[in-house]
């Protein structure tokens, strides 16, 4: 049998990482419901970081079903993504937009906690760590009613609205690359007054 740590002492690791990443979230999520200007996106934001705090807490139990001490260990991927979101919210974006960029953050957070979640509910599994495989997976299918929720925010109307805005700046863009065309115009106009005046 070969040296060195096993799969239990990686599954921990990933939980010490997840309960760290959880915590981040709790301080992240006020910060883009603050941002968001649909009610129904806010709310969405402010009801997962309730349920955040709960798989925080639910997270404390999974270390206590495996008689471990609770242990967080700073969960640099998370902590990306939440940088990358800050980055976002100092932009001067409409507010469709900046709503619609939210969304997507936000959705990044989800899915790295999904694949995260996917891979200690199997380890729990495979070791036999039943009832701590039950607890995470219902932290699972929190998240995914997560990203559900924000998916289809965004296809009901926020990235539509967005994309209208970004629709009427091009056309305003392109009146502004027709006036050079209308001065030619003129110009040539004038040309002919010119010649009757000689
Ligand atoms: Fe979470």
């Amino acid at each position: 049998m070969p040296d060195g740590k096993t799969l239990h002492d990686a599954f921990l690791d990933e939980l010490r990482d997840a309960y760290d990443a959880e915590k981040q979230l709790t301080k992240a999520l006020p910060k883009m419901a603050k941002a968001a200007t649909s009610p129904e996106l806010r709310a969405a934001f402010e009801s997962h970081l309730e349920e955040t705090r709960g798989q925080v807490t639910r997270l404390e139990d999974v270390f206590a079903t495996l008689n471990e001490k609770v242990r967080g260990k700073h969960c640099d991927g998370i902590a990306g993504i939440i940088e990358e979101g800050k980055s976002v919210m100092e932009e001067d974006f409409d507010d469709a937009t900046m709503d619609a960029c939210l969304i997507a953050g936000g959705q990044r957070a989800e899915h790295y906690e999904m694949a995260a979640y996917g891979s200690l509910i199997a380890w729990a599994r495979v070791m036999g760590h039943a009832e701590a495989a039950d607890l995470l997976q219902e932290t699972l299918d929190e998240e995914k009613a997560a990203d559900k929720k924000l998916s289809s925010l965004a296809t009901a109307g926020i990235n539509q609205e967005a994309a209208d805005g970004a629709n009427s700046e091009e056309e305003s863009d392109a009146d502004e690359k027709q006036k050079p065309a209308s001065q030619t115009r003129s110009k040539v106009i004038n040309l002919p007054k010119a010649k009757r005046r000689r």
